[in-house]
C-alpha cells in the first residue's frame, strides 16, 4: 500500500480525535480535544493512503497521525500516535515515528523521546528504554499536572540523533510517574 505522510491540516482533526480519543477511551493514550488539536496542529503529521473508503472517491483515506512536541532546546517528544486498527501492522506507525525523528532532526533537537505503554514498538523504532527519571524536562515539568499520574506505568523511550547511546533503565529500577514518584502501583 503507498502511504504519504505529510503535515496536518484543519480538515485533519476530526479523524485525529476520532483515531486518538477510540484508544483512549481503552486507556491506551491520552484523550485530546478538538481546541487542543487545533491548538498544537503545527506539530501533527498525518498519514493517508490512496483514495477509497467511505469517502469521496477522491479523498485519500486517514490511517494515522503522530506529533511531535518541542520541550527545550535539546528535547522533543513523540506524541498521540495513533494508527487506524484497519491499518495496523503495515509500518505506518513506524513512518509516522521516523518522519517525526527526521523532523527533529531537522530542527536541530538532540534527543527525542515517547512516554509508551508499547515499548517494543519504539524499540523497533530504534529507541531504548531508559528511565523517566533522566527525563526531568516531561517528569517534572508535565507529569506532575497530566491526568494519569496516578495511574501512569508508561514506559519512556529515548533515542539519541548525535550517534550516541542513552543510559539504559537501570537494573530494578521502576517504571511509570506512579511507581517512580509517587511509590505506589499505578491505580487500575
Ligand atoms: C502502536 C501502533 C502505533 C503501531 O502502529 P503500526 O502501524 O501497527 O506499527 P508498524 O506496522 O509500523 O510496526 C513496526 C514494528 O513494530 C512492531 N509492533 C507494532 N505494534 C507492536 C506492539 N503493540 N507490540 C510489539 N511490537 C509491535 C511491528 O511488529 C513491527 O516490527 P518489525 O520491525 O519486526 O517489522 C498502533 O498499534 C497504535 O496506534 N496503537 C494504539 C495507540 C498506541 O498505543 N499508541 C502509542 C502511544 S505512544
Amino acid at each position: 500500500m503507498s502511504v504519504a505522510i505529510r503535515p496536518a491540516r484543519v480538515e485533519d482533526v476530526l479523524d485525529m480525535q476520532e483515531v486518538i480519543n477510540r484508544y483512549a477511551a481503552e486507556d491506551r493514550m491520552l484523550e485530546r480535544s478538538r481546541d487542543f488539536l487545533l491548538e498544537h496542529l503545527r506539530d501533527f503529521l498525518v498519514a493517508e493512503g490512496p483514495p477509497g473508503g467511505s469517502r469521496a472517491p477522491s479523498t485519500p483515506t486517514f490511517l494515522g497521525c503522530c506529533a511531535l512536541a518541542v520541550l527545550t532546546p535539546d528535547l522533543a517528544e513523540v506524541r498521540s500516535l495513533a494508527v487506524r486498527p484497519e491499518a495496523s501492522g503495515r509500518g505506518i506507525g513506524r513512518a509516522l515515528v521516523h518522519a517525526c525523528v527526521a523532523e527533529a532532526r531537522r530542527l536541530g533537537v538532540r534527543r527525542v523521546f515517547a512516554l509508551t505503554l508499547v515499548p517494543e514498538f519504539f524499540e523497533r523504532c530504534g529507541f531504548m528504554l531508559t528511565s523517566l527519571g533522566r527525563l526531568p524536562e516531561k517528569s517534572a515539568a508535565e507529569c506532575p499536572i497530566c491526568p494519569k499520574r496516578f495511574k501512569c506505568d508508561e514506559h519512556a523511550m529515548l533515542l539519541h540523533l548525535d550517534g550516541t547511546i542513552p543510559l539504559p533503565l537501570a537494573a530494578g529500577e521502576p517504571v511509570g510517574y506512579t511507581r517512580l514518584f509517587l511509590g505506589r502501583e499505578p491505580e487500575v
